[in-house]
């Protein structure tokens, strides 16, 4: 748990620079504005772009004569190693190609003694120090409360989100102690972490269910039913359009490679992939291989997969995201929980493990499951309709959505509330990787802000626990 010195050393250098500064890590990396490196490229690789500051439309600072009185970060889990599954499949990509290719010549030369030592699931050293970053970020920004106050925190129980929420608060911690250079230590830490289990039959709203389990059903449709397929179905229409080009090349320069569809975006993968496994994340060879506008393709080839799996391309997606929404509700107003889709009843009505009243609040998740809950938030529902599957829609084109805005590697969301001079009622923003949000639906004023009572009124479909009850339609026996 312990902060080397020569993180502290390098805090306390970056504490006395202005905005922005790089951390100790990476020279692509920085706390304020994430990842920089090449961003022509590596702000399109979907959910597997590290986190970079979204260009925002309304400013991001805090609004002169408001004082915040309530910060809730929600954070995707830090850059990781491929899923165990995946690894293997780029590992056999990688040995098909050099037992069958004689000559690996330009750009593909590096493949010859390219070894695959990628490993499976867990958090990279970069993915740690981007939420020590982003520890460090969040007690900066709202320093007004963080100064005095510690945040209650919970994580999803794999491990890698668990040890995410862990740097986090190391972060925050280290963060704290730089501005108290006095050195008085902050007894409170480590902060304690409610973690809740991944386990089947959980009502975990940082994570929804997984399978259908005899007598415990988690919403059996949306995991096991025909809405289980529509993300494949819209990603392989569209790789049907980008893809081929792209394999044709890739064939013709590998003589005997013959790589698939699949096996052309495992390559394309595998960029991002060792860009953040190195230790300062350095833009991997395989980027090159790839033009500016194929990552284009390649980055809404994975927005699709978020967006028809767990936003509204999905009929039961944003039914996922009600139990956190109705959290939410709970938190800025300060009343019990009142949902009977996926929440615990148990862990919400305990003030250990759901404190109601608390200022400062963060948790910790994964991509799905935000994406869940962004669009139970009504986020990014415009009126675009459906995103098309053989043609591109751009984020700023698509209500500001897309994988790579909306869920990167130690993504974060900002629910803030604040009190400002003149005015009678608490405002709440919503910021998504630093981007404001509009909040058109309940009226946003020109900074994204809306009343506190307007906010939760926009709120009616978490409120209506969404479509959980179409949860168990359907034909599925047991
Ligand atoms: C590899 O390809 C290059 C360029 O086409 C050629 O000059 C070279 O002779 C080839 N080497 C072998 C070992 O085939
Ligand atoms: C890759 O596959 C080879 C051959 O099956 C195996 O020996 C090696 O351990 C694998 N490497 C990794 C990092 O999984
Ligand atoms: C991140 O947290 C884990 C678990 O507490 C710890 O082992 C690791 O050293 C931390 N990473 C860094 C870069 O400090
Ligand atoms: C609810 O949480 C309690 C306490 O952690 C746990 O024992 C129980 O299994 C959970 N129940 C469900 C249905 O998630
Ligand atoms: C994209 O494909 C999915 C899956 O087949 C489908 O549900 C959706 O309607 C398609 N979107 C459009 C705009 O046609
Ligand atoms: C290329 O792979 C396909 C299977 O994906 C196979 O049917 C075909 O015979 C292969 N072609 C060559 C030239 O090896
Ligand atoms: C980054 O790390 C790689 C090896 O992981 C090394 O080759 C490279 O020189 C390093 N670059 C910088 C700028 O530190
Ligand atoms: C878990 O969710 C189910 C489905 O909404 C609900 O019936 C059950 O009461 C919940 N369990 C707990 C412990 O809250
Ligand atoms: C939590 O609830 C218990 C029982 O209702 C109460 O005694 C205790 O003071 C509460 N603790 C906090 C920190 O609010
Ligand atoms: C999204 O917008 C549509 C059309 O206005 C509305 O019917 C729906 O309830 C909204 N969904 C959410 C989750 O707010």
């Amino acid at each position: 748990m312990a902060i080397t010195l020569a993180a502290l050393a390098g805090l306390a250098f970056a504490l006395a620079r202005p905005a922005p500064y790089g951390s100790d890590q990476s020279p692509c990396d920085t706390i304020y504005h994430g990842y920089q490196c090449q961003d022509e490229i590596s702000h399109y690789w979907g959910q597997y772009s590290p986190y970079f500051s979204v260009p925002s439309d309304i400013p991001d600072k805090l609004p002169q004569g408001c004082s915040i009185t309530f910060a809730q970060i929600l954070s995707r889990h830090g850059a990781r190693d491929p899923t165990a599954s995946k690894t293997a499949q780029y590992n056999a990509t990688i040995h098909k190609l050099q037992a069958n290719v004689k000559n690996f010549t330009g750009p593909y030369a590096f493949l010859a003694d390219y070894e695959y030592t990628l490993g499976a699931d867990q958090l990279t050293v970069f993915g740690q120090q981007e939420l020590i970053n982003s520890g460090i970020k969040y007690y900066n920004r709202y320093e007004q409360l963080t100064s005095h106050l510690t945040p209650f925190v919970r994580s999803s129980g794999e491990a890698r989100v668990v040890e995410s929420a862990q740097n986090w608060t190391q972060g925050f911690q280290a963060a704290k102690f730089a501005d108290r250079r006095s050195g008085r230590a902050d007894t409170s830490y480590p902060y304690p972490i409610v973690v809740i289990p991944e386990t089947d039959g959980e009502n975990n709203t940082l994570n929804h269910g997984w399978y259908y389990v005899f007598l415990l059903i988690v919403c059996n449709a949306f995991e096991s039913g025909p809405d289980d397929n529509i993300a494949s179905d819209a990603q392989a229409q569209w790789a049907a359009v980008f893809i081929p080009p792209i394999r044709s090349r890739l064939n013709a320069a590998l003589p005997g490679a013959n790589l698939t569809v699949a096996e052309t975006v495992y390559m394309m993968d595998l960029c991002p992939f060792n860009t953040v496994a190195s230790s300062n994340s350095t833009i991997s060879a395989f980027c090159a291989l790839f033009t500016k506008e194929e990552w284009h393709q390649y980055s809404y080839y994975e927005t699709l997969n978020k967006y028809y799996g767990f936003s509204y391309g999905n009929p039961l997606g944003p039914t996922q995201g009600v139990g956190y929404s109705n959290e939410l509700i709970a938190r800025l107003t300060s009343r019990p929980v009142d949902d009977e889709s996926s929440t615990n009843h148990t862990l919400d009505s305990s003030n250990v493990t759901f404190a109601l009243g608390r200022r400062l609040y963060a948790d910790f998740s994964h991509d799905n499951d935000m994406t869940a809950i962004f669009s139970a938030l009504g986020l990014y529902n415009g009126t675009t309709g459906l995103l098309p599957n053989t043609t591109i829609l751009e984020a700023p084109q698509a209500n500001g959505y897309s994988a790579a805005w909306t869920v990167p590697f130690a993504a974060r969301a900002y629910f803030e509330k604040m009190e400002c001079f003149g005015q009678r009622e608490e405002l709440v923003r919503v910021m998504v990787n630093d981007r404001v949000l509009p909040l058109t639906q309940c009226g946003g004023d020109h900074l994204g802000r809306c009343t506190l009572d307007a906010f939760v009124d926009s709120l009616g479909f978490a409120r209506g626990d969404g479509d959980w009850d179409q949860c168990f339609v359907g034909n599925h026996t047991s």
